[in-house]
């Protein structure tokens, strides 16, 4: 029986288990329309739970619509009246301090549609067992604490199913009768259950090796479908920088003798980490010059480092609860941001970092389903998998380091991974060794772990000509939150500068420091800056040293002064989208009041002088283009007005593009690229550059502009030049439909069957302001290569359109909201992960305008009022409500 209601489960009620499963051996046999899965369990009591009676608690197992063909224990099959079973669980009696369990279940991955547990992906077996998914399998003790040694054989055809893969080392194979064949995998690591896996399949294999830092020689190897083998070398390279990587800079060694990817084109996330067996949606896997962008390559590289840093990380040190998430997510992001500032550009990675946090994360925060990194209850685990645990979670490891200085960090981590080496551990353990490592005191900033929200910082600042005293007044304050009206002030490190008015730093202190981080921890501090002989201006919280909003009464002359002098490079791109939101909100409120209100020319000049500048980093000038994205200015918004805000947007675009189009033009034509495709930081920051001034060009209303995109997309010799030349067409202001119809079909002609490019086709569409109409949206979901069962093309379309398609989502009636309820409604049967994801956008209603927020709320009402809903959507929408 499911729960009329389903319940929150508290992170103070936290108990360790009764029992302990010291081993777990399963055998699969697979079949077309079943699977048998034996489990033979090594029980023991956990004996710090025992008051010492020898009356023992029931051993109570957990499991999801499964079918229990048999149970024994220490080989005695046990009749049915002595134990309880249904769908989700399996009580049994205990009589001794350790025993042999054996479970054997039966299953139907063919019917699996919510990719949880063991299921189908075109044609090939494969498993997703976070965070609760095992219990799909199997009955078990499905949670993180409980750490057994797997021993699993594989049984099935052997001309369907040639390779045959699970976690640790392949220990026998051989054939068995009706073709039929088998594989025996032994790990030798103790794991819980979530990072089993399991793949049968007909797969294509890359070989490579890696040597160890001890001289131990690793075998790699990639597995995908034959037709995609090629696309695996990048992600192979990706995969030994990152092992070199977390050598030198963690000094972590690969453990196993064989490390495995296996790409998977149904996949709920983007990769997990299985012990040695990672599982990949394919598109953080695959990638070509002609079928993958230039940030599809960073995406590879990055998440291929991310699942392997999760060895360590997640795996040899894993979490005690499900509470404890952020543990492994947020110091596995910050380890793999760090590779990836180290691989590629450090400055451009840090702003798309900190456009992501102050965009989305900035969003959640403010949101219904707001959180601590280490959030205090939940209903349905899945739903925390967001950006507040991995981002913000990597922003607080961030702030240790930056609070602890570099080198205790690296004795912090040392000391964390040797204390914890085999076990489940908590937050507080990571701060502890932190702490213990580095001999600094971190007792006020374990705020960051226990309230959620986004702390602001009011700064104001006042100048004594007399005494040379600069002071600069920093209060912080945190908004309420659910289920936390007030807050305790955080422990801030505030890095910062102070200009003078040629745009020098000024030396902060005796040892002539021009940097300086501020440890804020009260509720107002005051720093006085002494020598100084006219008042500066400050450039706060460089670098995003730490995840707040700054608020201080810059002029905009201030800004588009420090937008030229900030030796921040970060600083100087924040001052330029502070301007920007300032700039739109204004006319934003104008026309909100029937006026209209002309972009500021301080502002156009500004993005002249940008375009203009030649000493500065191509690829953090593209990024200074790039205007604050919608998202950005309603997360920055009292009270959103998306059409308002999308039309005020788009103005200033077309208006930086008319005042400066020579200078695009030529810039354009000067970054045009001879020679081959290389996913190189310096050919990237160009084709960023080179694509931006398209961009921009394309807002004007010219037929000859239109035509400039529709030849680069004829000439493109990569998949970043086409991708960007066919957005830029389809947006463009100057329409010309036999354009936009011959672009369309031709990219559809090249990559009809590249699922992965195929995503990107539907993406591309249903974020168009231009093209991405309701109807229009309808109407791909029925189209040929469009597939209701993959979570990227859903992604790619009703999330394109939903999250990514202000103007369109909002305009009408509502009628987008009731679209987007009805396919939650229906998709929650088949898969409520992505259903619930996908509700995200409707969530927020209580910050737009009165019309708008009513009939987004109807939406939301009309879901909540479903009978039987998952535990995902009823957990959002009875939180939003
Ligand atoms: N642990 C995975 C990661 O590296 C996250 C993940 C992958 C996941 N698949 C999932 C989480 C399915 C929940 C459900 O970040
Ligand atoms: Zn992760």
């Amino acid at each position: 029986m499911k729960d009329a209601q389903p319940k929150a489960i508290f992170l103070k009620d936290y108990q360790a288990p009764d029992y302990w499963i010291d081993t777990t051996d399963l055998t699969f046999d697979l079949h077309e329309d079943h699977a048998l899965v034996t489990s033979v369990l090594g029980v023991r009591r956990n004996d710090d739970r025992s008051d010492g009676s020898s009356e023992m608690p029931n051993l109570s197992l957990v499991g999801i619509d499964l079918e229990l063909v048999s149970v024994a224990v220490d080989g005695q099959e046990l009749p049915a009246d002595t134990y309880v079973a249904s769908a989700d669980q399996l009580i049994l009696p205990v009589k001794s301090q350790a025993f042999d369990l054996t479970v054997v279940t039966r299953i139907r991955p063919q019917e699996n549609t919510s990719l949880e547990g063991l299921y189908k992906s075109n044609g090939m077996f494969c498993t997703q067992c976070e965070a609760e998914g095992f219990r799909k399998i199997t009955y078990y003790l499905d949670r993180p604490d409980v750490m057994s040694k797997f021993t699993t054989k594989v049984t099935a055809d052997k001309g369907r199913y040639p390779v045959l893969l699970s976690n640790g080392n392949d220990i026998v194979r051989g054939d068995l009768d009706d073709n039929r064949h088998f594989v025996t995998w032994e790990d030798p690591f103790k794991k819980p259950s979530y990072l089993f896996a399991l793949v049968a399949g007909d797969l294509e294999v890359v070989d490579d090796t890696f040597t160890t830092m001890t001289g131990r020689e690793v075998k790699l190897r990639i597995f995908t479908e034959t037709h995609n083998i090629h696309k695996c070398d990048h992600a192979m390279v990706s995969l030994k920088k990152s092992m070199k990587w977390d050598e030198e800079v963690y000094g972590r060694e690969y453990d196993l003798d064989i490390f495995m990817i296996v790409a998977v084109d149904h996949f709920n996330m983007g990769a997990m980490e299985n012990k040695g067996l990672n599982i990949f949606n394919s598109s953080c896997v695959l990638a070509s010059s002609d079928t993958a962008s230039d940030a599809s390559y960073q995406r590879v590289e990055a998440i291929v480092a991310h699942e392997y840093f999760h060895n360590w990380s997640g795996n040899r040190v894993t979490c005690r609860d499900w509470f404890q998430l952020s543990l492994k997510e947020g110091f596995t992001v910050f380890r793999d941001a760090e590779f990836s500032a180290d691989m590629n550009s450090r400055g451009v990675k840090r702003i798309e970092d900190a456009t992501m946090m102050k965009t989305a994360q900035f969003a959640e925060d403010a949101g219904p389903m707001a959180h601590p990194i280490r959030p205090q209850s939940f209903i349905e685990i899945s739903n925390f998998y967001t950006l507040t645990i991995y981002e913000k979670g990597c922003e607080v490891v961030r702030m240790i380091q930056t609070i602890v200085g570099k080198d205790n960090f690296r004795k912090g981590s040392d000391l964390y991974f040797d204390r914890h080496d085999g076990e489940a551990a908590t937050c507080e353990d990571f701060v502890k060794a932190m702490e213990d490592a580095s001999g600094v005191d971190l007792t006020q900033f374990r705020n960051w772990y226990n309230q959620a929200g986004t702390p602001v910082l009011n700064v104001t600042d006042s100048f004594d000509q007399a005494s040379g005293k600069y002071s600069l007044t920093i209060a912080q304050s945190c908004p309420a939150t659910p289920g936390q009206d007030t807050k305790l002030p955080f422990h801030i490190p505030v890095a910062i500068a102070l200009l003078d008015a040629e745009g020098n730093n000024l030396p902060l202190n005796s040892a002539g420091d021009t940097e300086q981080v501020l440890h804020l921890k009260e509720a107002e501090e005051t720093f006085v800056f002494e020598g100084l002989s006219a008042k500066p201006l400050p450039s706060l919280l460089r670098q995003f040293s730490a995840p707040v909003k700054v608020k201080y009464d810059y002029s905009r002359d201030d800004l588009v002064f420090l937008l030229k002098h900030d030796s921040d490079s970060f600083n100087r791109w924040d001052a330029g989208q502070r301007l920007a939101t300032e700039v739109i909100q204004e006319m934003v409120s104008a026309q909100a009041e029937g006026k209209s209100v002309a972009p500021d020319s301080k502002l156009i000049a500004a993005m002249g002088a940008v375009i203009a500048d030649q000493q500065l980093d191509m690829a953090v000038k593209a990024r200074m283009l790039v205007l604050p994205t919608e998202a950005s200015l309603s997360e920055q918004a009292e009270e959103i007005q998306p059409l308002l805000i999308a039309e005020a947007r788009s103005q200033v675009k077309q208006a930086i593009a008319a005042a400066h189009k020579d200078a695009l033009l030529a810039l354009y034509n000067a970054l045009e690229q001879q020679g081959d495709y290389q996913p190189v930081a310096s050919d990237i920051a160009e084709r960023s550059l080179r694509n931006t001034c398209l961009a921009y060009l394309t807002e004007l209303d010219e037929a000859d502009m239109l035509n400039l995109a529709a030849s680069q997309y004829d000439q493109a010799a990569n998949m970043t030049d086409r991708n960007a030349a066919l957005v830029a067409a389809i947006n463009a202001s100057h329409q010309d439909k036999a354009v936009t119809d011959r672009l369309l079909g031709d990219f559809l002609n090249r990559f009809k069957d590249d699922a992965v490019v195929m995503d990107g086709w539907f993406a591309i569409q249903a974020s168009s302001s231009v093209l991405g109409t309701l109807s229009h949206v309808k109407a791909l979901m029925e189209h040929d290569s469009f597939d209701k069962t993959s979570p990227n093309k859903l992604r790619s379309l009703i999330g394109g359109f939903a999250a990514g398609n202000m103007k369109r989502f909002h305009e009408g009636n509502g009628e987008g909201y009731e679209f987007l309820a009805d396919m939650i409604i229906i998709l929650d049967k088949q898969n409520p992960q992505v259903a619930a994801r996908l509700m995200t956008p409707l969530t927020r209603w209580k910050k737009y305008e009165p019309e708008v927020r009513e009939r987004m709320k109807k939406a939301l009402e009309r879901i909540k009022a479903v009978p039987d809903l998952s535990t995902d959507i009823f957990e959002v929408v009875t939180k939003s409500l």
